[in-house]
């Protein structure tokens, strides 16, 4: 049976996928690198330092880990000037009553983002606190070795959930989170174009239910 919901964060419970967009658009502009919307695809689900070396490779720049470190700490205050409007208004629309309605099922709700603004973002959009009326817990992703599509955040999760993953549906809008929550040996819905593997794919958070899922999760 369905006893937890592991959720991605950016791009799925809020639309900050647009704004990691923009603040990497801005240091690569700043410094002459190329950078698209195309590439940016890649980035998604990928950690701060993880995305930049992705960038980097692209344009066939290396830099020493100590000026890594300082592109990736500068992408990230681009990107905080960018969350000091997000609001309760930015939450996708289908969220908060999907997550409402896993409450009252006994449905646990976890966030596996690899995102370490993760908790800011939740409190501007007030779902939380963690644990709280919205989620029974997130992955820390500084205790995470590997990062998606690795499983091992997806794992964690449900660890901590204390439910065996096969009791578990990811949603997830990036690749390698799908590859994730599949390596991780759960049902993946994936929402957006173009994702490979998924269990299901959707185009608009509106068609997130509890029944919803309960179908994917009984068909599979
Ligand atoms: C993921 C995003 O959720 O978090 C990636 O999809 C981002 O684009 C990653 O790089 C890390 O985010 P942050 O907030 O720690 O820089
Ligand atoms: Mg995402």
């Amino acid at each position: 049976v369905l006893r937890a919901v592991m959720f991605d964060l950016d791009g799925v419970i809020t639309d900050t996928a647009r704004l990691h967009f923009k603040a990497w658009k801005r240091l690569t502009d700043e410094q002459g690198w190329s950078f698209d919307e195309k590439l940016n695809e890649n980035l998604k689900g990928i950690s701060r330092i993880g995305s930049l070396e992705i960038i980097l490779n692209y344009n066939k720049v290396s830099l020493t880990p100590e000026k890594k470190h300082l592109f990736a700490e500068r992408k990230n205050s681009y990107y905080n000037e960018l969350l000091v409007d997000l609001g309760p208004q930015d939450i996708l629309p289908g969220i908060q009553e999907l997550l409402m309605e896993l409450g009252k099922k006994g449905v646990k709700r976890m966030i596996a983002s690899a995102s370490k603004n993760a908790l800011r973002i939740i409190n501007q959009l007030q779902l939380g606190p963690i644990p709280g009326p919205y989620f029974e817990g997130i992955v820390d992703p500084d205790s995470v070795t590997c990062g998606k599509p690795d499983p091992e955040l997806f794992l964690q999760a449900s660890e901590r959930a204390n439910v065996d993953p096969r009791d578990c549906i990811g949603i997830e809008d990036a690749q390698a989170g799908i590859d994730a929550i599949k390596a991780a040996g759960m049902i993946a819905i994936g929402v957006g174009q173009g994702l490979k593997h998924a269990d299901k794919t959707i185009h608009d958070t509106r068609e997130l239910s509890y029944s919803f899922l309960e179908k994917v999760f009984e068909r599979y």
